[in-house]
């Protein structure tokens, strides 16, 4: 059986000032859908055939915004697993991976990252479709986008020889510099990586003890040391915090010999910064390529996102522009910059 597994651990600094520490973009309604990014990658699980009902890993302190969430799309008992700290992704799906096997020692876990968008959901429940055939073949499944421009903060993967009906993976690279990035493009046989992937939890678990044998150590010991109420599944806080933070493709996806990718085009976005929310969203006024949200006003203006919580927000003669006004914090930046919101939190809580 699969056990969907949504990751819904991230901060969304860059998504300052309307994704907060207290609550994350995850939970908000970004693509002007009536449910938030959380919510539609549960629903995006009603296509996805053999989806039992999906695991979430999070933060303890959004435990009842989870809760909340999935009781408002009627989704019975989800096992909403509490980390006390964030460790990144690597940590978080071992927990994930030994709770599914607890369940079901053959368990398959479908990891999807709470904060993307995919527009075509049977293209991409047919891709995992195609990817559980190489899950028999003990695969660590991965789903490759084909690149559009040479991005910097994705995951690119190289294919290699045809198996089953995916490719394995030749090489694996995380988050590669610009040059790097550029001649992967150029070459014409990467894939971004998705962030979105499917394996046995037991493939996952001997794979981490191989490469990351401390994270798989102090994940056991923290796992083994949990306590269960309800829906939550709470982690060990002492054990858990002496954990390294490091992601899955750091971990795992650069190391193995394991890796297949199935490719896809769905329409996917990850929603990782203001542009990727303009670039979602600016269709709609597609002469001038502005996207708005709320109380607005423009004049002679293009290509810009204005986002309005509280008050009138008004752009006159500007171009490639983000704007984003909440109560207490009004953000601009250069909409190729967005990226770079995150310095400002950073900055702000170094400043206490
Ligand atoms: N539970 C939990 N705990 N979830 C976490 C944690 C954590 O400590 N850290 C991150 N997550 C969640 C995020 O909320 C997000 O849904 C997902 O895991 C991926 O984390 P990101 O921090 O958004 O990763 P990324 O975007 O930099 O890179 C990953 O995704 C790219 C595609 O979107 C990588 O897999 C790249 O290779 C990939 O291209
Ligand atoms: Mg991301």
């Amino acid at each position: 059986m699969i056990f969907p597994v949504i990751l819904s651990g991230g901060s969304g600094s860059r998504l300052w000032p309307v994704s907060r520490e207290h609550y994350p973009k995850q939970f908000l309604n970004l693509n002007k859908k009536d449910v938030s990014l959380l919510q539609e990658a549960a629903n995006r699980l009603q296509n996805v055939e053999g989806a039992g009902t999906p695991i979430i890993v999070c933060n303890e302190e959004h435990r009842f915004l989870v809760a909340e969430q999935m009781h408002q799309l009627d989704i019975e008992g989800p096992q909403i697993i509490l980390e006390p700290c964030g460790r990144n992704t690597a940590p978080a799906l071992a927990l994930a991976a030994l709770a599914a096997q607890k369940k079901d020692a053959d368990a398959e876990l479908l990891v999807m990252p709470a904060d993307h968008v995919i527009k075509d959901e049977k293209t991409f429940a047919e891709a995992v479709k195609q990817g559980r055939e190489l899950v028999q073949l003990d695969k660590l499944v991965t789903f490759g986008i084909t690149p559009s421009e040479a991005h910097t903060g994705y995951g690119y993967i190289q294919r290699g020889e045809a198996v089953s009906n995916g490719f394995n993976v030749k090489a694996f690279v995380e988050k590669p510099d610009r040059e790097r990035a550029e001649s992967y493009l150029r070459s014409g046989d990467y894939h971004w990586n998705s962030g979105i992937f499917l394996f046995k939890a037991s493939v996952y678990l001997e794979a981490l003890s191989q490469y990351a044998t401390d994270i798989m150590d102090v994940c056991q010991r923290a796992f083994d040391a949990r306590s269960e109420d309800l829906d939550f599944l709470r982690i060990d806080a002492s054990i858990f915090a002496q954990c390294r933070g490091e992601s899955i493709d750091y971990a795992v996806m650069e190391h193995t010999q394991q890796a297949a990718v199935v490719s896809m085009d769905p329409g996917w976005s990850d929603i990782g910064a203001w542009d990727a929310v303009h670039a979602l969203t600016s269709a709609e006024d597609a002469d001038n390529g502005n996207a708005t949200h709320g109380d607005v006003m423009l004049h002679d203006t293009q290509n810009s996102l204005i986002h309005s919580e509280s008050r009138l927000v008004a752009a006159v003669g500007v171009n490639n522009l983000i704007i984003v006004e909440t109560d207490d914090a009004v953000l601009v930046a250069d909409r190729l910059n967005a990226q770079n919101t995150k310095q400002i939190v950073t900055a702000l809580k170094s400043a206490g």
